[in-house]
């Protein structure tokens, strides 16, 4: 057995290897950050929550027909991956005007939208996560026409299925982040993760606008109660079979 060695370590997560090369151990970390990480702190237990979210959303995802990167969760902040390549693109999917959408549209918080729109999103932090045109996403030879298209598909099928869970935990699905990989063989994953830290989640049981965020952006917007939020997120997750 040789040792595990860190492989890669991001804001949220630290990726290692383990005696199959086909096979990543990915470890969830209680660290936050918002901003492309010019905040950053720390959310008590977050790497144990979003990893038991994400596990039963990769799960239900599966279940579902998703080709996704998660094997099985040996430990409660632990998911055991499947290894791809990550594909460099943060696909965004909203359902609600929130957040950047809102900030450069001008379109009201919490307007719905009168369909689903995906974006995709330049996945590096040095220059700060642009959003991307088709033009410039195959200029940078990102992603192939056929991958776009494939990713635009799964993307609203996963919007699909993610917004009937979450209806059945009482929670509205206001938009979201993927993240995909390939495997050795070139087909798309899902991979990272979903989670309060990627979502826009927002609490049926609460009208205030404020109140009803159970998402990072307690954290982002100095919002207060973040752990109880993602506590209450994860307890209505597992709380729905996969
Ligand atoms: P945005 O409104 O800031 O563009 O975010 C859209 C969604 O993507 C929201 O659910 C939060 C998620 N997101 C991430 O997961 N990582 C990021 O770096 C950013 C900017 C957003």
């Amino acid at each position: 057995m040789s040792a595990p060695e860190k492989l890669y370590e991001g804001k949220a997560k630290i990726l290692y290897s383990t005696d199959d090369p086909d096979i990543l151990l990915s470890c969830f970390k209680d660290d936050a950050t918002a901003f492309n990480a010019q905040k950053r702190g720390v959310i008590t237990d977050k790497g144990r929550m979003n990893c038991a979210i994400a596990t039963h959303l990769f799960q239900k995802l599966a279940a579902m027909g998703i080709p996704t990167h998660f094997i099985d969760q040996p430990a409660p902040n632990q998911m055991r991956v499947k290894a791809v390549k990550i594909i460099p693109l943060e696909v965004v999917v909203r359902n609600i005007a929130a957040g950047s959408l809102s900030q450069q549209t001008g379109l009201a918080l919490g307007t719905p939208l009168p369909q689903p729109m995906v974006e995709f999103y330049y996945k590096n932090d040095a220059l700060g996560d642009p959003l991307l045109t088709r033009d410039r996403l195959f200029l940078l030879n990102l992603a192939t026409p056929d991958q776009v298209e494939q990713l635009q598909t799964l993307a609203l099928r996963i919007n699909q299925i993610l917004i009937a869970f979450f209806h059945q935990c009482q929670i509205t699905l206001v938009d979201f982040k993927l993240e995909f990989g390939l495997d050795a063989q070139e087909q798309i994953l899902l991979a990272d993760e979903i989670s309060p830290d990627t979502c826009r989640l927002w609490n049926q049981l609460e009208a205030d606008p404020e109140q009803r965020v159970m998402d990072k952006d307690r954290f982002r917007r100095d919002l207060g109660n973040v752990e109880s939020a993602y506590q209450q997120v994860m307890e209505r997750v597992l709380a729905q079979a996969v």
